[in-house]
């Protein structure tokens, strides 16, 4: 757990990590969710907020910062919560991956903004070709791909640009911090394979909460 010893509110809700550099970002999205009602619009106001937090220094536990041997992801690629709103309308959360450890291809499903925290990653992002119709096929092709350093971040509004794979590339673990605006780890997204063109649904889970129990199954992850 990287809930630094405290008692929260309940099924990993509410502020996992509570710090003053978190609580000022969350405080500045509910200003805008108040304010600004196109996705667009918000996600570019957030941004010098978002910027500040990947600025400053000793707000991320040690915790918070460390590879998973029991990934859902493999490759000991981690997901902890640190701030998710109950109703699955919000989710902060760090994302650990080793060094020369790669992301399956993957989509998020919700607009927000993705940053660097620690280390490097090469970014290959999708173009999607094919109409979604067959919930198991998806043709792709790659539009771009990047280098993204410390302090980099970029906007997620999807559909556009939504799905895509991270590697690190450092020879430390890369650490980005996700602000989204979904349950990101618990909903039901999608991996990819680009070269047999298929689509599996999947739920990442988070390393440090509690989804709560898939509708249908009853799966707990
Ligand atoms: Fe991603």
């Amino acid at each position: 757990m990287c809930d630094m010893g405290h008692h929260h509110d309940h099924e990993g809700f509410g502020f996992l990590v509570d710090t003053p550099e978190i609580r000022a970002l969350i405080d500045e999205v509910a200003r805008v969710t108040r304010t600004i009602p196109a996705d667009a619009e918000r996600v570019h106001a957030l941004r010098p907020a978002f910027a500040k937090l990947l600025a400053a220094e000793n707000w991320l536990p040690d915790e918070c910062s460390r590879p998973d041997d029991k990934s859902r992801m493999g490759g000991g690629i981690a997901q902890y919560a640190l701030y998710r709103a109950e109703g699955g309308s919000l989710t902060l959360f760090s994302l650990v991956v080793p060094a020369g450890a790669a992301t399956p291809v993957h989509d998020h499903l919700a607009w927000g903004l993705v940053g660097i925290y620690r280390g490097r990653q090469d970014e290959t992002v999708y173009r999607r070709l094919d109409d979604g119709s067959d919930p198991a096929r998806a043709t792709l092709e790659i539009a771009e791909r990047r280098t993204l350093d410390q302090g980099e971040f970029y906007s997620l509004l999807p559909p556009a640009d939504d799905i895509h794979f991270v590697k690190t590339v450092s020879d430390t673990p890369s650490i980005s911090i996700h602000l989204l605006a979904n349950d990101t780890a618990c909903i039901w997204r999608h991996r990819f394979d680009p070269d047999l063109g298929s689509v599996m649904p999947f739920r990442s889970g988070y390393a440090n909460a509690p989804c709560p129990p898939d509708e249908a199954t009853g799966e707990k992850i």
